[in-house]
This record gives C-alpha cells, sequence and structure tokens, in this order.
C-alpha cells in the first residue's frame, strides 16, 4: 500500500526559471506561489469553495480549515426548502444564517443552494396544485432570496429537473408534473427580480459528459433560455465522481461547450472517490479542465474531512478524517497554480529536490534527489510543449501526453537526471514525490 504524500519539490515552492542565453544556470527567486486552495485560486480571479454544515461551526479543527483554505461555501442543507420554510408561509433561517454570518465575517462568498428542488422538499408543497403551488414557489424564491439579497454571488435557482438515463426528460417532480414545462425559467424570471445581483445558476448532476443524453438536454434547455432571454447566468456540474461514474475524457470539452453558450460554468459539488494517487490525478484533472476555460469561474468541494461526506465510506474529499492533506489536496493546490511550503503532515516521508544542470541553447539538464526514503515514485511534470530527450540512473516511463514522468529508482540511487529540450519555454518542470 502506498503511503506517504504528494509535496512539491522545491523549498521555494515555485518553478525556477532558466534565463534564456544565461551560461551558468542559475535558479532566479521567484515570487513565492500561493500555499491554499482559496489564494491558489484567486490568482486566475476564481474561488474555491467547500460545502458546510452549521452543526460543524463550532469544532476548532473544522473551521480552522475552512477559514485557512477555502473562499467560498455552499450550505450543504440549511438553505433547502424544508430547513428554511417547513411550513407555508413560515420561514427559518437560523442554520443558514450562522453559515452566511461566518462566510460573510471571514470575507467568503456565499453560493445560495438551492430554490427549486424535488428533494428535500417539505410535505405541504406536494399538497399544493396548480396557482396555488406557482405562487408557493414564486413565494418560496422571492422571500429566500430576499433575505440574502446583495451576500449570495451565484444561486442554484433551480437543480436537479431532469431524469438520469437516456431520455433527456424533465424529471417528474411536483412541479413538472402540476405545473408543466414553463416552470423552471418562471422560477428563473421570479429569482432574477428577488435578487438583481446574484447569478442564477441551474444545477445538476451527471452532466459532465459532453454527450450524455442529460447534458443534451440541459445544454439545449440553455440555449434556448439565452436565445429567449430567459435569464440565466451559469451551470453548476456538481460532479460528484466515483468508480460508477468516473470524471469523463471529455469533461473540458463540455465545460467549454457551456461556456460557449453564454453562461459561466462553476463546479459545485466536487466529489471523487478513491484515495492516494489516482485519486489525486482524477482531481487534478478536473480542476485542469476548469483551470483551461476561462467562463469556469469556481470550484466547490462537497465537504472538508472525508467523515463529514455524504459519501463517507468512499474517503472522497481533500481532507482525511484527522483534517490531514491528502494526495488530492496536493494535486489540486498544484493544479491551481499553488504550491505547499509545509512539510508533509501525517509521517508523510519523501522530498524531492531540483537541482539545475549544464544549459544549452535548446536544452538544459536538471537533477532530482529524493530524501527521506529509498523507495519511492517521482512525478515530473514537464511544461508544453517541452520534451524530454535524455535520461538517466532512473526507471522512467511517460503518459500519453509525453508531458508528465514517473521515475522509480534502479539501483543506481536516489538522485535522477534528465534533459528537457524547451522549444520555447525555460520554465522548470514540476517534481513531486510519493513514498512507496
Ligand atoms: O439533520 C438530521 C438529523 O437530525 C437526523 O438525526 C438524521 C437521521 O437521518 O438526518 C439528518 O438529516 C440528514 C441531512 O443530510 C443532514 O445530515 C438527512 O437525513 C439526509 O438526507 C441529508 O442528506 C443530504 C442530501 O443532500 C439530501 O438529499 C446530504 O447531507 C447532502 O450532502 C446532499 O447534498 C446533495 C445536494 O444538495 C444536491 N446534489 C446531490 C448532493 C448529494 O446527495
Amino acid at each position: 500500500m502506498i503511503r506517504g504524500v504528494i509535496r512539491n519539490a522545491l523549498v521555494t515552492g515555485v518553478a525556477g526559471v532558466l534565463a534564456m542565453g544565461v551560461a551558468a544556470a542559475v535558479a532566479s527567486p521567484a515570487d513565492a506561489a500561493a500555499s491554499t486552495l482559496g489564494e491558489a485560486a484567486a490568482e486566475s480571479g476564481r474561488y474555491f469553495g467547500a460545502a458546510v454544515a452549521a452543526n460543524h461551526l463550532g469544532e476548532s479543527q473544522y473551521v480552522t480549515v475552512l477559514n485557512r483554505e477555502f473562499t467560498s461555501v455552499t450550505p450543504e442543507n440549511e438553505m433547502k426548502w424544508d430547513a428554511t420554510e417547513p411550513s407555508r408561509g413560515s420561514f427559518s433561517f437560523g442554520n443558514a444564517d450562522r453559515i452566511v454570518n461566518h462566510a460573510q465575517s471571514q470575507g467568503m462568498k456565499i453560493r445560495g443552494h438551492t430554490l427549486v428542488w424535488h428533494s428535500q422538499l417539505p410535505g405541504w408543497v406536494s399538497g399544493l396544485w396548480g396557482d396555488d403551488l406557482r405562487s408557493a414557489m414564486n413565494n418560496h424564491i422571492t422571500q429566500v432570496m430576499g433575505h440574502y439579497r446583495g451576500k449570495i454571488h451565484s444561486w442554484d435557482v433551480v437543480n436537479e429537473a431532469f431524469e438520469d438515463g437516456g431520455s433527456g426528460a424533465r424529471r417528474q417532480s411536483v412541479f413538472q408534473q402540476r405545473l408543466g414545462d414553463g416552470y423552471i425559467e418562471e422560477a428563473f424570471r421570479t429569482a432574477r427580480a428577488a435578487d438583481p445581483n446574484a447569478k442564477l445558476c441551474y444545477n445538476d448532476y451527471n452532466i459532465d459528459d459532453a454527450n450524455a443524453a442529460k447534458t443534451r438536454a440541459v445544454y439545449n434547455m440553455v440555449r434556448d433560455f439565452k436565445a429567449r432571454g430567459v435569464p440565466i447566468d451559469c451551470v453548476g456540474l456538481q460532479s460528484h465522481f466515483n468508480s460508477q461514474s468516473p470524471v469523463p475524457s471529455n469533461y473540458q470539452q463540455n465545460i467549454e461547450q457551456f461556456a460557449a453558450l453564454g453562461v459561466d460554468v462553476q463546479i459545485t459539488e466536487l466529489d471523487i472517490e478513491g484515495s492516494g494517487t489516482a485519486q489525486a490525478e482524477n482531481y487534478r484533472r478536473v480542476v485542469q479542465a476548469c483551470m483551461a476555460v476561462s467562463r469556469c469561474t469556481g470550484i466547490t468541494v462537497w465537504g472538508i474531512p472525508d467523515h463529514y461526506s455524504w459519501r463517507a465510506s468512499g474517503t472522497p474529499l481533500l481532507f482525511d478524517s484527522n483534517y490531514n492533506k491528502k494526495p488530492a489536496y496536493y494535486a489540486v493546490l498544484e493544479a491551481l497554480g499553488g504550491s505547499s511550503e509545509e512539510p508533509p503532515p501525517g509521517g508523510g516521508d519523501c522530498t524531492a529536490t531540483i537541482t539545475p544542470g549544464q544549459v544549452w541553447s535548446d536544452r538544459f539538464n536538471l537533477s532530482v534527489t529524493v530524501s527521506g526514503t529509498n523507495n519511492w515514485v517521482a512525478t515530473v511534470r514537464l511544461q508544453s510543449p517541452q520534451r524530454v530527450i535524455a535520461t538517466w540512473s532512473g526507471s522512467f516511463s511517460w503518459d500519453y501526453t509525453g508531458l508528465v514522468m514517473t521515475v522509480r529508482p534502479n539501483g543506481s540511487g536516489n538522485t535522477f537526471g534528465f534533459t528537457v529540450m524547451h522549444n520555447g519555454n525555460w520554465n522548470w518542470p514540476s517534481v513531486s514525490c510519493e513514498a512507496a
């Protein structure tokens, strides 16, 4: 079993840069990279958020990590209809207010989740029909959004309104059955009037694959809304992944196709079951996909430590149950452009350090020394369009892009080296290692 954690190789936490034309290879000190998820995301103008439960806000470890790492919160259950209007016309905002107040005291953004959803719906709603149901829906939107007017950056106005599977049909919720197709746009129009400054999102799961029937159905709805001037600003990809529902290979293309409709995309409930490097690489792919699309404006993970996840047994989050950062955390931080400056927690015992070697006009040598263990796996990430043209003192393999090189010891010690053809990009590759 693989133990240990991924750690960025450089003490400064940033890739060194070799100045073109300088014969001696000297690493210039660069600005320190962001060392938390929120700071790293902010460098590209994005937020990095977490679903938060009000009943954990009294726990010091929980709050410490929340405040340190995250720049946005989504109340996990506290703004849902059963929590905010448990009986008709009688609103209760206590737990949601606790989260909002905490977030505001920390300067965090707040995502509102969610106004119109078939689940967590109080029983009284399903006793209503026709215009009575319509006015209850509109009143709910107006009252809840009104209570938080000016405080919410994005609202999930309608949640999970389409069926799973290949039909592409609307989910047969009480709203769909009794109000018909028009209820979704009516909800968005009501929402725009209730808080004109909030971004209005349609949010769903299993709309992560660009070609899936459910995705196509949501895409067509958003395209139609944009064409007819129905107010919609964003699509939320919940992005709950596991082995039955893996990260699709066309995930970035999916973000791009929604963005091309003229809406923002937010990754709203990200969690990926698994552990170790495999989980970390899946997280990395998701974050890289968002980073590659300017209209992908923020990412929210659906919880902080694994044991509070709705899928706790799948350990799908970035922190373990002791609040240690997992390999997935470091992968996300790196994909956001940040870098960890601290020693690995929880007994991690592997450090990789880059040393510059000879430099030519078209290429340069680097060597990497791994310390802390003799049994390690190092990952070297080149920056396109770089290519490695020679290697020594390790056992090397590449991923299909040719940019990610995995290195293991080959019996010649803990220092390996390679030659990078820079092809115009003089940045050092990043290097991380994991104790095997
Ligand atoms: O608070 C009560 C507690 O008093 C009671 O003892 C306990 C007994 O079951 O239930 C507690 O309520 C639970 C609540 O979470 C708070 O923990 C509910 O039963 C449980 O159903 C509820 O689950 C939530 C689920 O939505 C409901 O559909 C999860 O926490 C929440 O993570 C999950 O979030 C949804 C998003 O809103 C929409 N997308 C999917 C996502 C995951 O299912």
